[in-house]
């Protein structure tokens, strides 16, 4: 069985004190819960000092991007060695960076191949647009994101994939759990032809777009959803918690 997954993308919120304390306020709740792997995502800036305050924790620490080269003249970026100091986890080619930082499917496949010679585990983010979707291009692009995001990648070992229609995020709109779950179906057989079926069998696929604690069941019990990757409901440690422990006890329950 894979293991539930339930990331919180924090985006561009909260200050290192802001971060800390809402790390705190939920710790000790979410380390409960071990039947779910917990990842949190903070702002660079805050990754270290979150890091000292999991020490020893089973919550596990993402950042939200990375640039692909090792080290260099590369001012204000953030290389993969870096982010492996830090982290176990990296969110890449989240459609805000596609939209506002015009990252290419070709970065955002220099930056998956950089992350997994780094060791870092990528939650790759793939989605179509409303305008692709009301179109019914929703499979095709799915599937171009993903082969080119996968070039050259042979086994990408301890990557997930986290499925986010970009009419869904920060909506409040969220796809419905039958919608997701479909796509994620199909995302599936896709990756089964480009890895293989046994990469396909364990890797895991998310959802993402406006869940929270209410909606989380529905996304939950649906079969080929195996976990979150939540925006805002990320930023309140209640909403948080909630999500994860629906994890726990739908996924556990079948
Ligand atoms: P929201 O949960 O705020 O819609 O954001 C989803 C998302 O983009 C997670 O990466």
């Amino acid at each position: 069985m894979r293991v539930p997954l339930i990331a919180g993308n924090w985006k561009m919120n909260t200050t290192v004190a802001e971060a800390l304390e809402l790390v705190r306020a939920m710790k000790d709740e979410l380390e409960k819960v071990i039947s779910v792997e917990k990842v949190v995502c903070p702002p660079f800036v805050s990754l270290a000092p979150v890091k000292e305050l999991l020490a020893g924790s089973t919550i596990k620490l993402g950042a939200q991007n990375l640039f692909f080269a090792e080290k260099g003249a590369y001012t204000g970026e953030i290389s993969p060695l870096m982010v492996a100091d830090l982290c176990e986890y990296v969110i890449i080619g989240h459609s805000e960076r596609r939209q506002h930082f015009h990252e290419t499917g070709d970065i955002v496949n220099k930056k998956i191949m950089a992350a997994l010679k780094a060791g870092l585990k990528p939650i790759l983010c793939i989605g179509e647009r409303l305008e692709e979707n009301e179109s019914g291009k929703t499979e095709e692009v799915v599937a171009e994101q993903l082969s080119t995001a996968l070039v050259g990648v042979a086994d990408p070992d301890g990557m997930a994939i986290a499925y986010e229609p970009v009419w869904a995020i920060g909506t409040g709109k969220p796809a419905t759990g039958e919608q997701a779950n479909g796509t994620i179906a199909f995302i599936r057989q896709n990756i089964a032809q480009v890895c293989g079926g046994n990469v396909a069998r364990e890797i895991r696929i998310l959802y993402g777009g406006s869940v929270n604690s209410t909606n989380a069941a529905e996304f939950m019990q649906q079969p080929e959803i195996d976990g979150a990757l939540v925006g805002g409901a990320s930023l309140k440690a209640n909403e948080f918690l909630s999500i994860v422990n629906q994890a726990s006890i739908i996924k556990h329950s079948k």
